[in-house]
């Protein structure tokens, strides 16, 4: 048995996230995980919610709340939309846990001690109207890259490049709208990633199986110098992780906080801290999965991240535990994500553009959505989602080839020979086929789930269905029957058995559905089929099974037209 241990980008705090987000982490890493389940492998899947810094500040702000307030309400309605959406995270934390502040100090005093970090007098905008410091999105001004008016200081959204506060041009107070600005020295804690280039481009080179994309991201800000200057790793903020080394004051940093990119993957650690206390286990329940003295040497860790989080995962989170010199586990492979765009144009959170968790579940349920996603995800370069080919995906593959081969088979069975598995006889040359065909084809489809190719799995699961389906198509149980009952039993014993195994293949896309077929088949047997033939003689003759409501509704031309319309504009 193997121990993998999973984690997701963890969203920001600041409202609900768009499909696009959770194509681009969560769902691919739930699928992951859920696979890792099924094959009987020992599994740790964490997330959490992503609360400091700006973003969550003037979300507070803006809905009226204070923010250790607005945190809290927000962890919950993200924590209930992902179990909804069936991501089954062993621990959902909160990088405002006291198990982050801890680990977060003692990161910081590791590094202090190693030399790694210096005090650097740095200019930052100050805001006479408000009284305070104003970092990154705090400011907002007109790019001096391109020109666009409204970018924020830390990027401009609209040709993405990465800014500071004092970059913009004509910049104003994103609180108050204040211009009354100045630039004032204040002192900052600088993380000395150039120190550790050498150091993570070993690192970095020792990972030859990592998706191009992640690589070349990685090189790319390692070698431009750009990603690799020494980073100001604290902020002029109320709300965050103070700064202390470990559980001493530091001097001439009262009243500041790390900075949200310093702490949050840290949180990746502190959320199994969170799930060990959660679940009343010790320590070395939770070391054992991230200290390599204590046990994590055989883990297997993957990351899971849309594109622009690569940086921060392969130089700025990497050079904070190798600088720590602590023996943390660090990851093995991470899988990044390029973007999903929305029906011509690009998902947007700041302009409420496409559709949010929430909204999807009030028209569907998740495995509608699972589905598309996972079947589409932007792997190879950025995708689209359209309504049309949204309509086109659950009406084709998830109604017409696995809903309709379940009732199909489970109405014939019961107008035929009652709701039992009927005896028949010895499978013939066709099932040998169907068995040998499928044993292929599983093979082939544990490779790519192994490999994390999210489509070319969706894509051989797809082909393990259509194989049962040519298979009914061609042994015809309804037609056999009126000439030979006893091989239109066999045949009805083969497709009843084909059920279970979909449901166990399918349970990490689609786990409802999966759920609903093997409760129909009446059956807790999720066994994996290692062994085709035995998989397929799982149901012996005689066990009862009742006929599933329709698994997969179609989606009608009417239905598409109006959601279209409905999401066109901004949310409400
Ligand atoms: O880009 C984002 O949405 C960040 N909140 C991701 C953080 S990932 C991790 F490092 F915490
Ligand atoms: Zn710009």
């Amino acid at each position: 048995m193997a121990r993998i241990l999973i984690t997701s980008a963890l969203p920001y705090i600041n409202g609900i996230k768009h499909l696009g987000n959770l194509i681009g982490s969560q769902l691919p890493a739930d699928l992951y995980a859920r696979y890792n389940r099924g094959r009987g492998n020992e599994v740790m899947f964490l997330c959490a919610t992503d609360e400091h810094g700006t973003p969550a500040e003037l979300a507070a702000a803006k809905a009226d709340q204070p923010v250790a307030e607005y945190c809290a309400d927000m962890h919950k309605v993200q924590t209930d939309i992902a179990d909804r959406f069936g991501l089954s995270f062993d621990h959902f934390g909160r990088s405002s846990s006291p198990q982050n502040h801890k680990l977060t100090q003692q990161f910081a005093s590791k590094l202090a001690d190693a030399g790694l970090i210096t005090e650097v007098s740095d200019r930052q905008v100050y805001s006479n109207a408000d009284g305070r410091f104003l970092p990154d999105r705090y400011v907002e001004g007109t790019c001096p890259n391109c020109g666009h008016d409204g970018a924020r200081g830390d990027q401009c959204e609209e040709c993405t490049k990465q800014l500071d506060p004092t970059d913009l041009i004509n910049p104003r107070s994103a609180i108050s709208g204040s211009t009354d600005l100045e630039v004032r020295e204040t002192k900052h804690l600088f993380l000395r990633q150039s120190a550790m280039r050498d150091q993570l481009d070993q690192w970095i080179d020792s990972k030859t199986d990592w998706p191009v994309l992640t690589t070349s991201i990685a090189k790319k800000w390692l070698h431009d110098g750009d990603g690799l200057q020494d980073r100001g790793i604290t902020r002029d903020l109320d709300w965050g992780v103070p700064v202390k080394k470990g559980d001493a004051d530091w001097p001439g940093m009262e009243g500041k906080v790390f900075y949200v990119w310093f702490d949050a993957p840290i949180e990746y650690i502190a959320a199994t801290g969170e799930w060990a206390e959660a679940n009343g286990k010790s320590d070395a329940d939770w070391e054992r999965w991230w200290r390599t003295d204590k046990g994590a040497d055989d883990v297997k860790y993957v990351q899971f991240m849309g594109k622009d989080n690569v940086p921060f995962h392969t130089l700025s989170f990497p050079a904070t535990i190798l600088g720590s010199g602590e023996p943390w586990k660090m990851v093995d492979h991470l899988k990044s994500f390029n973007y999903l765009n929305y029906d011509g144009g690009q998902f947007s959170t700041s302009k409420g553009r496409g559709v949010f968790m929430d909204q999807a579940l009030e028209i569907l349920p998740a495995d509608y959505w699972r589905w598309w996603l996972l079947s589409h995800a932007p792997e190879s370069s950025d995708s689209e989602f359209t309504w049309e080919n949204f309509q086109q995906s659950v009406n084709k593959d998830l109604a017409d080839v696995l809903g309709n081969f379940v009732s199909r088979i489970t109405k014939f069975c019961r107008s035929k020979f009652g709701e039992a598995v009927p005896e028949g006889g010895e499978y013939g040359e066709q099932e040998q086929a169907l068995i040998a065909e499928l044993t292929t084809r599983i093979r082939a489809y544990e490779g790519h789930m192994e490999a994390m190719e999210v489509r070319k799995s969706a894509q051989e699961l797809r082909a393990i269905w259509v194989a049962g389906n040519e298979y009914l198509q061609s042994a015809a149980p309804w037609s056999t029957f009126k000439t030979d009952p006893e091989k239109a039993a066999t045949q009805v014993r083969m497709g009843l058995n084909l059920i279970r195994l979909y449901a166990v293949l399918s349970a990490p896309f689609i786990p409802t559905a999966s759920a609903s077929m093997l409760s129909a088949m009446n059956t807790l047997d999720t066994s994996w089929p290692d062994d085709v033939a035995e998989a397929l003689s799982a149901l012996p003759v005689g066990h009862d099974f009742t006929v599933p409501d329709v698994l997969f509704a179609k989606i009608t031309d009417d239905q598409r037209e109006e959601w279209q319309q409905r999401f066109s504009g901004k949310r409400d």
